[in-house]
């Protein structure tokens, strides 16, 4: 057995397919389509560790989180363990616990938090017990995109970090996500930036993806939804590629199977929520291609348009998809030599 921590931006494009590949053996569609979380958008994980048998499979993977939140109003900086699984063909042979066991290390050695947070359900607990986690039965409050909501669809359990485990009170984990000096950020120093950088709170870094999806006429494809006008995209979900998460999102969104091509430009997006959250969106711009309609893949709520791209870029809700629709054209329109891809 050989286990890894290693940040989660930072995962290969092989060590994302066998991540995906590891979650789709533990969590078959039949299994995900009756958890009761499904409803719920979760966090993806800052870091993973990852646990490789000795014919180089990867057999359990436990998810960290490191969090600026409240424990009865006062802040605390709260570690999380999440997306805990171990192929079913493994199971029982101590993967999971020597990964259970490196992230809490991980998070009481070299994050210092004051204690950490997992939520499972009930025939688990005995399991996550063994290693010292303890029943919280006090209310816990989360943030979701329509606002903060208490979190009772299953069983949270504690354990005590640089302070005893709370067993009581009310914790939130509403504050910003404390991104780790070891997160690769660099790529994202020069890249424009637009809404609201918030003051002196951090904010929620969330990976986000976007497509130029371009009809034979030369509209764009944008997404009606509920809160505004969008490119086809959004934020990346637990082990995807940016290409991954795009191809994904344009299904979903517009019922278009698309080939993702190159990353044409990125930018960040600040994004304050009701609650006056700020969600920092990194988002990658990709050139797409239709390959075919499937409309039985769309998700409802969505309405697709299509628009000229002068049209596209003045409708755009977020002002870093107008700037990046406006850069396209102009990229496209450059002699090849300056062409970006
Ligand atoms: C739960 C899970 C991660 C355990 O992985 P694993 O690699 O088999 O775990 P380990 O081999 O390290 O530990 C197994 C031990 O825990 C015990 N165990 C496993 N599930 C248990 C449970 N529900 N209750 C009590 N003990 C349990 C086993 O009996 C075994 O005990 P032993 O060492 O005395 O024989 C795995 O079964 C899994 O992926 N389940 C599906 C996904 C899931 O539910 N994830 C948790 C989300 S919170």
């Amino acid at each position: 057995m050989r286990l890894e921590l290693k940040p989660v931006p930072e995962l290969s494009d092989d060590e994302r397919r066998a991540l995906k590949a590891l979650s789709a053996a533990v969590y078959p569609a039949e299994v995900t389509a009756a958890s009761p979380g499904r409803h719920l958008k979760w966090a993806p994980p800052d870091y993973g560790v990852l646990v490789w048998d000795e014919t180089g499979s990867l057999v359990s993977y436990v998810g960290l989180l490191v969090r600026a939140g409240s424990l009865d109003d006062s802040a605390v900086r709260i570690g999380g363990i999440g997306s805990v699984k171990t192929h079913p063909h493994v199971e029982g042979r101590g993967y999971a616990s020597a990964a259970i066991r490196l992230a809490t290390a991980a998070l009481n050695d070299d994050h210092r938090v004051e204690f950490s947070l997992l939520v499972c359900r009930d025939h688990l607990l005995p399991f996550y017990s063994r290693f010292g986690w303890l029943d919280f039965t006090g209310r816990l409050f989360v943030e979701q995109p329509a606002g903060r909501l208490e979190f009772t669809i299953n069983r949270p359990m504690v354990l005590a970090g640089r302070r005893p485990a709370p067993r009581d009170g009310t914790i939130d984990l509403n504050g910003a996500l404390v991104t780790s000096p070891r997160e690769s950020t660099a790529d994202w120093r020069d890249v424009p930036l637009f809404g609201t950088r918030p003051g002196g709170r951090r904010s929620i870094v969330r990976p986000s993806a976007y497509a130029f999806v371009q009809k034979g006429d030369g509209r764009l494809a944008v997404v009606r939804a509920i809160d505004g006008v969008f490119l086809p995209g959004g934020g990346l979900e637990d082990g995807e590629t940016p290409e991954e998460a795009v191809a994904r999102e344009a299904l979903e969104e517009c019922g278009l199977v698309v080939r993702v091509g190159a990353c044409v430009s990125r930018a960040v997006q600040f994004v304050t929520t009701a609650d006056g959250l700020t969600v920092e969106k990194r988002c990658a711009f990709f050139d797409a291609r239709i390959e075919r309609a499937n409309p039985g893949g769309m998700l409802p709520g969505h309405d697709t348009r299509w628009l000229h791209r002068a049209s596209a870029a003045r409708a755009l809700s977020h002002e870093s998809q107008g700037w990046a629709v406006r850069d396209w054209t102009k990229v496209r329109q450059a002699p090849r030599g300056r062409r970006l891809s």
